[in-house]
């Protein structure tokens, strides 16, 4: 089997190491990849974002399947593409992606399958936002309708900024702030049916202790040893089987990854957003983990005949982002990256990496994901940040406490 990867992340490193991993894959290629990516697969130039391209591409290298990394592809209708080419594709259509295309959207179809989320109001004058900031109260959660790389959501006591934020966007959703830990849970969906990957947490906050803005995730780990027994099983339930059977109902079969982002709150855990593709960083430390073969696995969601659910090693995974000086807010690019690749328990993958010459600089917000392993998850951070501290790039930075 063939397998063209799209995007250029620390994602699609993961994936193309994976995918490169099972036997059953004779080749990956990647578009348009990054250095770190090219030690697997050949990379190609593509727009990501341009549908007939993408397809093209896939025509011409004459793959059995494509794999979608990010979001912004799947809005473009990259997946529904690929499909009228002729070619299996991993990736929900671009109405389906609406998921996470639209957060109003996301809502509606919450609603209509009656998973447990926060209560939310659409809004698209100053009168409706304010009336729902009130009507919710502090802490205020203002989120862009639209996608927004992460950025798009505001959290905060102040009823000021809250509205400030609201006003900079079209359309947005203000609602009910939920308590308690957050934690990621991945399902694979072929269209019908769906199976879970384990659990997995993301450090969304830019400082240690959770502190300063969001981010699209400075570091993750799987498994988590204090989830409460039975939550994917009750995640499964409530949420994902509802929610991809609300979304065949309206035509709209969903094949791919569907992330449930969801907040343990002290009346049961609740969506806090969905996302239509697999979550970054989270999936890095999903597959470091993963057993069974990626290839295979994906296939099988893009042509209907998904089997039992995935298998996962025994041990854990920590992934640490190493970020670009003044990240999020305007990372400085262009600077050269030293040091190792890899030592026993640990590797780099590459998030915003290009070539300069022979060298490889900056060239992104996250710069690289650091990822360790071990039998419990004190020795897989210990690889993680082991490595970290060998790996030099001018002002950049990275949270100490992720999986603490
Ligand atoms: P989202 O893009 O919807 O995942 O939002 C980004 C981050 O904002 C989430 O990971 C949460 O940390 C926070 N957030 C979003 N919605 C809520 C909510 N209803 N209550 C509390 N925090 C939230
Ligand atoms: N880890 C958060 C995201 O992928 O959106």
């Amino acid at each position: 089997m063939r397998v063209l990867v799209i995007g250029s992340g620390g994602r699609e490193h993961a994936l193309c190491r994976s995918l490169k991993l099972d036997p059953q894959v004779s080749e990956v290629l990647c578009a348009p990849g990054n250095p770190g990516i090219e030690r697997y697969a050949a990379v190609y130039p593509v727009d990501p974002l341009d549908p007939g391209q993408v397809a093209e591409l896939a025509t011409r290298l004459r793959v059995d399947l494509v794999v979608v990394g990010p979001e912004a592809p799947l809005v473009a209708g990259v997946s529904d593409a690929v499909r009228e080419a002729g070619i299996a594709c991993f990736g929900p259509s671009r109405e389906a992606a609406m998921i996470e295309g639209s957060k109003a959207f996301a809502k509606e179809i919450m609603k209509a399958a009656d998973v447990p989320t926060a209560r939310a109001r659409a809004c698209t004058t100053e009168e409706e936002a304010a009336a729902a900031l009130d009507e919710f109260g502090a802490p205020y959660v203002v989120k862009d309708d639209g996608l927004a790389a992460g950025k798009g959501v505001v959290v905060t006591h102040d009823r000021e900024q809250a509205l400030a934020h609201a006003l900079t966007c079209d359309r947005v959703v203000i609602e009910e702030y939920l308590d308690g830990p957050e934690v990621s849970l991945f399902a694979l969906c072929d269209g019908s049916t769906a199976v879970p990957l384990q659990l997995a947490q993301d450090f969304k906050r830019l400082h240690d202790g959770d502190g300063g803005p969001n981010t699209g995730g400075m570091g993750a780990y799987t498994p988590l040893p204090w989830a409460p027994e039975g939550l994917t099983e009750q995640v499964m339930r409530e949420v994902v089987h509802p929610t991809i059977a609300e979304l065949s109902r309206r035509g709209l079969p969903y094949q791919g990854v569907l992330y449930v982002g969801l907040a343990l709150t002290s009346k049961g855990p609740k969506v806090v957003e969905f996302n239509a593709r697999f979550g970054d960083p989270e999936t890095q430390v999903l597959l470091d983990r993963l057993e069974t073969p990626l290839g295979g696995l994906l296939m099988a969601c893009a042509t209907g005949e998904l089997g039992p659910d995935p298998v996962f090693k025994q041990g854990s995974a920590v992934a640490v982002v190493i970020a670009a000086q003044n990240y999020p807010v305007a990372p400085v690019k262009g600077d050269v990256i030293t040091g190792p690749q890899g030592t026993e328990h640990a590797y780099v993958l590459h998030a915003g990496t290009k070539w300069a010459d022979d060298d490889v600089v900056s060239d992104g917000g996250r710069v690289l994901n650091v990822v360790g392993n071990g039998p419990d998850k004190e020795s897989a951070r210990q690889a993680a940040y082991d490595l970290v501290g060998r790996i030099k790039l001018r002002g950049s930075h990275y949270r100490t406490d992720i999986a603490r």
